[in-house]
């Protein structure tokens, strides 16, 4: 097995001038409410939420009040035999959202890509998490860097898709910036008085790399430019005590990428995570063709501080006819808040749920497949087939499922005792927007 190479870099672009008025570091700066305290350093969250709605104080108050008291719905301290799940404004109130992209998905570690997506120096990848741009790459020096991916001038996107570069060139008006984030050339600005390129760089972003996965963390930290954060650390805050069952499932040995597949869901973010999280309890009746590869009665939950694991022997006909996508032994691990990753026979799939609204998410799907078996194109597109066909059952159900909790029917439900992961996604929530 090998051991997950765990790298982490502390942004080196300095910390932005004090004049620098965006809206997102302004919240971070001025607004934000110290949220959790991590070794030494305290985190900030921005509350966009109250400040881009109305920045009124006393408006912003009344805001947070009425939050609480919706993330106090659920009370994580009664048991899952006696508990009701949240409510459904959980996964319908625009407030709610926003103030969940704020404190979810800014506060922690977010998985955002794989590592071979930067392996050699100058390669990139862009992408988006809520309302954040992000760029990440790896500079000529071989250092992974993140940031926000927005030029200085006028805002414009500046990256798009991936690939490599050796600078990135603003396609509006051609401001190039360096691949450590600083301003290299400000094209026609002779004559424009205290402008100074050292201040205009790109704003960094926290990043790092665990095994095959990229890491990012938006929230800013009062750590200084000197003080290095641990790899250690890094890996403790995201997986925590479940680093070692993981590596023993695999999840960090050495496989080959084969292709991203993304679905658009009408649904809330946690719809999709709620679904996976059910402990196969939908299995026998939303995916009957997948049963047969799973041996339900073997299905068992372990939890730890953010992760899940759900694991599943294999069914009677599992290989059968000489077809064995899932194998003997299938591992489903949750990352909160939104990540997950299946292990099963030579394959492994990652889901990154991402927010786009409310009501509305798209999941990537990342397949990872023993390097052995990576030209064989019967076995991948048959297993293909049969991953995107479980996926579009659960495509149907969430969407169903969104439509019910729009229904003035319904707010809070039970849980079954095979639920207990998806009751621990529920109580980290609500630890995480605990005011
Ligand atoms: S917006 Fe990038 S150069 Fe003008
Ligand atoms: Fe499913």
């Amino acid at each position: 097995m090998v051991t997950a190479r765990i790298t982490a870099t502390v942004p080196t672009v300095p910390p932005p001038a004090p004049n620098f008025t965006s809206r997102y570091l302004k919240s971070h700066l001025g607004f934000g409410v110290p949220a959790f305290q991590f070794g030494r350093r305290s985190y900030h969250y921005p509350i966009i939420f109250s400040t881009r709605e109305d920045p009124s104080s006393s408006s912003r108050a009344l805001a947070v009040s009425e939050i609480s008291k919706l993330v106090e719905e659920f009370d994580p301290e009664i048991s899952l035999e006696r508990a009701s799940t949240p409510p459904s404004s959980w996964y319908t109130d625009p407030q709610f959202y926003r103030f969940e992209l704020d404190r979810v998905f800014y506060g922690g570690w977010q998985a955002v890509g794989y590592s071979d997506q930067i392996k050699d120096s100058r390669d990139f990848f862009t992408g988006r998490l809520g309302e954040v741009e992000f760029v990440v790459c790896r500079d000529d020096n071989g250092k992974v860097q993140a940031f926000h991916n927005v030029c200085s001038h006028h805002a414009s996107i500046l990256a798009s898709g991936n690939g490599k570069k050796s600078c990135f060139v603003c396609p509006y008006h051609g401001w190039t910036y360096s691949l450590s984030g600083s301003l290299l050339k400000a094209t026609r600005m002779t004559g424009i008085e205290n402008f100074d390129l050292n201040e205009m760089g790109l704003k960094p972003l926290r990043v790092a790399v665990w095994g095959p996965f990229v890491l990012l963390k938006v929230a800013q930290t009062t750590l200084s430019q000197e003080e290095v954060e641990t790899d250690g650390a890094v890996a403790i805050e995201w997986l925590g005590t479940s680093v070692g069952r993981l590596s023993q499932g695999g999840v960090d040995s050495p496989l080959s990428f084969i292709c991203r597949r993304e679905y658009t869901i009408d649904c809330n973010w946690k719809v999709f995570c709620d679904n996976y999280l059910d402990g196969g309890y939908h299995v026998p009746y939303a995916h009957k063709g997948l049963m047969s590869g799973l041996d339900l009665e073997t299905y068992s939950t372990t939890l730890f501080e953010r992760v899940s694991i759900q694991e599943c022997g294999g069914g009677s006909k599992a290989g059968e006819d000489g077809f064995d996508r899932l194998g003997s032994k299938a591992l489903y691990a949750f990352i909160y808040p939104n990540f997950m990753i299946n292990r099963y026979g030579p394959w492994m799939d990652t889901n990154l749920v991402l927010p786009l609204g409310p009501r509305k998410c798209k999941v990537v799907f990342d397949y990872f497949l023993d390097p052995s078996l990576k030209d064989d194109e019967d076995f991948i597109k048959r297993s293909l087939e049969e991953s995107e066909r479980v996926q579009m059952e659960d495509v149907v159900l969430c969407q169903n499922v969104q439509r019910g909790l729009e229904s003035p029917a319904y707010d809070k439900g039970r849980y079954a005792l095979v639920e207990k992961a998806m009751h621990h996604f529920h109580s980290l929530l609500n630890h995480n927007l605990k005011l």
